[in-house]
């Protein structure tokens, strides 16, 4: 396999970044400074949801690479440990996750990644739909924990980017309940977008129990509290939302009703199914995004989410670059491609 100009980093190609995606923990560490464990203590930049072309490829990478349009994945495990040899590179004490301390994040003009995790993602994908396989990947992971399948009846928690898009996910495999709780209207319908077949407002609609799997996607203990009621005998509990440390939780509910209970930790070998999900249509992605900015306005993204409308704040690097022209972005690359290809 002909090898190219090294980037530095074996393996990896150097990607020119399309978009990244503003994800509430992001916005957490900007406000806040900390996510529970993993606390902020020198600059960082930040992002893990993001699209991009391929311009460099590193030693041992295929030049028919370049010029490539690719989902990033922002997890790189170790490999070896026993969690990753059996499959649940999730769990690796050892990953480095773009964007959570000490590793910096995607949101750049350029970053260099690994290889397999560089997806190739097909025409239908657009770039901000290519970015939001990652949360998209916190939806199947959520789902598969639920097991949804055809017939499926669930209620979810929170309809922020997390719980619409596991609420597509839902509809994709088959559940044919999907009760969707907020406390925001506007979230609500978005829900009902997604797939939702009822909607309630948190705390004060009522929802007739005796679903299958409850999945939290709000980190609310009300929320929590009440999903947990409302699940079936030998039912499932998922929870993906993370809000306070500790949770008071109806024991009684959970012995006499044989619950099962779990949580999440991020997604593992989810790329190939999201992006078969969003090239076929089965789930919208791009309905998601409610504002984009260029890379000088971060500040004003990373706070978007204040607005009730907003869902999802995208930041496209190149809407800060004058030679926005997606045709002369393609030709340089062309060229390139040619000019590595010449030096072999
Ligand atoms: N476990 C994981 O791997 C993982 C991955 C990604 C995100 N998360 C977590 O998932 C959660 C959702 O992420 P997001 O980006 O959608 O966040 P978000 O803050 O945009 O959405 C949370 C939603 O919950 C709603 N909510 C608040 N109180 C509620 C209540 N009592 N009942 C119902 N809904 C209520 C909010 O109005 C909001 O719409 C966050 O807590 C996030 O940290 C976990
Ligand atoms: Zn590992």
């Amino acid at each position: 396999m002909s090898t190219s100009r090294s980037t530095g980093h074996p393996g990896r190609p150097r990607g020119s970044m399309t978009t990244a995606v503003l994800y509430a923990p992001r916005v957490h560490y900007y406000e806040h400074g900390r996510i529970g464990d993993f606390v902020v203590r020198s600059p960082l930049v930040l992002g893990h949801e993001s699209s991009g072309q391929i311009v460099e490829v590193g030693k041992g990478v295929s030049l028919a690479r370049v010029g490539e349009r690719v989902a990033i994945e922002p997890g790189e495990a170790c490999g070896r440990c026993d969690q990753c040899r059996t499959g649940r590179y999730n769990l690796c004490p050892n990953i480095r996750f773009h964007g959570t301390p000490p590793v910096d994040g995607t949101l750049s003009e350029f970053v260099a990644v690994k290889s397999e995790l560089a997806y190739s993602v097909p025409d239908e994908i657009s770039d901000n739909a290519a970015a939001l396989l990652e949360p998209l990947s916190v939806g199947i992971w959520a789902n598969r924990k639920a097991c949804s399948q055809v017939g499926t009846s669930l209620l979810i928690a929170g309809a922020g980017p997390i719980g619409l898009v596991t609420t597509m996910v839902a509809r994709a495999a088959g559940a044919t309940r999907i009760a969707v709780s907020d406390v925001n209207r506007n979230r609500l319908s978005a829900a009902l977008a997604c797939g939702a077949t009822e909607i309630a407002l948190a705390g004060s609609d009522n929802v007739a129990g005796g679903f299958d799997a409850f999945i939290d996607c709000s980190g609310s203990s009300a929320a929590i509290d009440a999903g947990v009621r409302s699940v079936r005998p030998a039912g499932s509990v998922v929870l993906v939302g993370m809000g306070a440390d500790e949770l008071r939780l109806p024991l009684g509910v959970i012995q006499q009703r044989e619950l099962l209970i779990t949580g999440t930790f991020r997604y593992a070998n989810t790329w190939p199914i999201a992006i078969a999900l969003a090239a076929s249509g089965r789930v919208s992605l791009d309905d998601l995004v409610t504002g984009e900015y260029g890379l000088a306005d971060v500040e004003q993204a990373l706070t978007a989410g204040r607005d009730p409308h907003s869902v999802k704040a995208v930041v496209r690097p190149a809407l800060s670059d004058t030679r926005s022209a997606k045709g002369e972005k393609k030709s340089e690359l062309q060229a390139k491609k040619s000019e590595l290809q010449a030096a072999g």
